[in-house]
């Protein structure tokens, strides 16, 4: 098993919230990350991107910008595809020119979660859809853009941000997101080992898709841990439509981290 320390990721949504947590994470495994945002290259801007990819070399580009905010998607469309479809195509293109490898980060609301469909649980190898909003059709066909790369590696994940920024938490919506430091920590190994990720044996193997996710629970009992005042609320009250269960399977993760785990015991 070939681990990637000596990698240098170009990261793109590295003032998001996942960016701020991932970044020190990489940089303290001994990955050299540089990290960019919008002043740095409009992802919208395939000119943009293909020069600042093509400046910085790098082995990976991790695509973590995108258009985040679920509800106002639904009033501003256009703006939503355009960053997340037409930003990913670039970037992808662009990683493809550099030969570097692109690791695309996804989400949950992929699938479509619902109490009419087997929900929850969902692998990496289920087919994705139909989605609920706007938000989530622009990431499911960012993944197809993504692809574009050769050897492209799709994360789907979900996190929180430590501080909890609603007065309520739905108790109706599950998920298997966790606080974005402990999926930061994943994550980070996962980009260590990212050369280990694709033809590795387990189930879903030579599949470029991975979940980085924890275990199945409401958005109110994750809330919770760390904002035991938050007062429960449901889907129903939120300005868009939601998913019921968009929790994913992580056997594949799990299967990956034990192997590195017992790579690194034997070295
Ligand atoms: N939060 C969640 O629960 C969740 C769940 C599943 C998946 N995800 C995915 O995880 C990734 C990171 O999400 P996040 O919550 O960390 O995002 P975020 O906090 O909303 O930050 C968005 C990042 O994208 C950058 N960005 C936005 N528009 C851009 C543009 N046109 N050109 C270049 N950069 C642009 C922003 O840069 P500026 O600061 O310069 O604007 C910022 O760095 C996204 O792909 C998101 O879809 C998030």
């Amino acid at each position: 098993m070939a681990t990637s320390d000596a990698t240098h990721v170009l990261m793109t949504g590295a003032t998001g919230t996942l960016g701020r947590a991932l970044a020190p994470r990489l940089e303290q495994a001994g990955v050299r990350v540089t990290g960019v945002a919008s002043a740095d290259a409009d992802v919208r801007d395939g000119g943009a991107v293909h020069r600042l990819v093509a400046a910085h070399a790098p082995d990976v580009v991790l695509h973590a910008a995108a258009y985040t905010d679920v509800a106002g998607a639904e009033h501003d469309r256009a703006t939503c595809w355009d960053v997340n479809v037409a930003g990913t195509r670039h970037v992808a293109d662009a990683a493809r020119a550099a030969g570097a490898r692109l690791v695309h980060v996804s989400s949950d609301y992929v699938f479509w979660g619902g109490e009419d469909r087997p929900p929850g649980g969902y692998r990496e190898t289920d087919p994705p859809g139909p989605v609920r909003n706007t938000y989530a059709l622009t990431k499911l066909a960012a993944e197809e853009a993504a692809r574009r790369a050769p050897d492209a590696l799709i994360v789907r994940t979900s996190f929180r941000p430590d501080a909890w920024p609603h007065p309520t938490a739905f108790t109706d919506l599950f998920t298997s997101q966790d606080y974005v430091d402990v999926i930061a920590d994943l994550l980070t190994d996962v980009v260590r080992h990212h050369a280990d990720v694709g033809n590795d044996g387990t189930e879903g193997a030579g599949h470029d898709v991975l979940h980085v996710a924890t275990e199945r629970k409401s958005v109110f009992d994750l809330v919770r841990r760390r904002t035991p005042g938050v007062a429960p609320g449901v889907r129903a009250d939120a300005p868009v439509a939601l998913p019921a269960d968009v929790s994913l399977n992580t056997d594949r993760l799990a299967a990956l981290r034990a192997a590195w785990r017992a790579a690194e015991a034997a070295a």
